[in-house]
C-alpha cells in the first residue's frame, strides 16, 4: 500500500521524503532520544542515504517496511518517526518502531502515534500480531506501550547490543481480535 496517509488529532503520519533529512538527522542526533536504540550517530549524508533505503523500500511491489514521518499538525513540524516492518506476510506479524525528538516528549505524541500505526496495521494491513522490543531500562517506552493496551509477554535475553552492552529486551504485543466463529451443531 502506497501512498500513506493516517490523519489524528493532533499529528499525522505520512510517508517520508528526501526532504526530511534535515529533521531526521536533528531526531538521529538526540542522544536523549536514542539512547536505547541501536543507532549509530549518522552525518547529514549517512542519513541522507539511509533515508532514501527507507523511501525506496517503502515502494517495494511486495511492501513489507512503513517507516512513517510523525508531522505536528498545527506547525508541520515532523517530530519523529514511526514505523511497521513486516516480518511475516504468512503470519501477518509486524514489529512496531517509534521515535521521537526529546523536545516533543510528554505531550501524547507518542501515544497517539502508536495508536493511529497500529490501528493502521490491524484495519489496513490485515495484521494480526503487532509486538514491539523495549530495551529493559526504557521506561517511557513500556509505559507507552502498556497506555496502548500491548500486553508484556517476557524477556528477550540479551537481545540489543548497546555500544558495548548487552540488554535484555522486554516484549510486548498486541493481537487483533478473533472474528467470532459460529459452530453449527446438530
Ligand atoms: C517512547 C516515546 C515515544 C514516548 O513519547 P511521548 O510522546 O513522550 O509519550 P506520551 O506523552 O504519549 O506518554 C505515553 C505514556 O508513557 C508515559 N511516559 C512517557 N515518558 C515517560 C518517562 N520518561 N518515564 C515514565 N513514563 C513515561 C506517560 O506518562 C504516558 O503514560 P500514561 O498514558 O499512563 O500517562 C519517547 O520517549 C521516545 O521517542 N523515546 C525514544 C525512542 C524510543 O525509546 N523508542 C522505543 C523503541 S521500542
Amino acid at each position: 500500500m502506497y501512498p500513506v496517509l493516517i490523519e489524528g488529532s493532533r499529528i499525522s503520519l505520512r510517508e517520508l521524503d528526501a526532504a526530511d533529512t534535515a529533521a531526521v538527522l536533528a531526531t538521529t542526533a538526540d542522544h536523549n532520544a536514542t539512547k536505547h536504540l541501536p543507532f549509530q550517530a549518522m552525518d547529514k549524508h549517512e542519513v541522507a542515504v539511509y533515508l532514501k533505503e527507507l523511501i525506496d523500500a517503502s515502494n517495494d511491489q511486495e511492501r513489507f517496511l512503513y517507516p512513517l514521518a510523525i508531522v505536528r499538525r498545527e506547525d508541520e513540524q515532523v517530530m519523529g518517526l514511526a514505523q511497521l516492518g513486516i516480518e511475516s506476510f504468512l503470519h501477518r506479524r509486524a514489529e512496531l518502531g517509534y521515535l521521537l525528538g526529546s523536545s516533543y516528549w510528554g505531550n501524547g505524541y507518542g501515544s497517539e502515534a502508536v495508536r493511529l500505526i497500529t490501528d493502521f496495521g490491524f484495519d489496513h494491513l490485515g495484521l494480526q500480531r503487532i509486538f514491539a522490543v523495549a530495551a529493559d531500562r526504557n521506561e517511557a517506552s513500556r509505559k507507552l506501550l502498556e497506555s496502548q493496551g500491548f500486553d508484556r509477554e517476557g524477556t528477550l535475553r540479551d537481545h540489543l547490543l548497546l555500544g558495548d552492552r548487552w540488554v535484555d529486551g522486554d516484549l510486548y504485543a498486541r493481537v487483533a481480535p478473533r472474528h467470532s466463529q459460529t459452530i453449527e451443531t446438530g
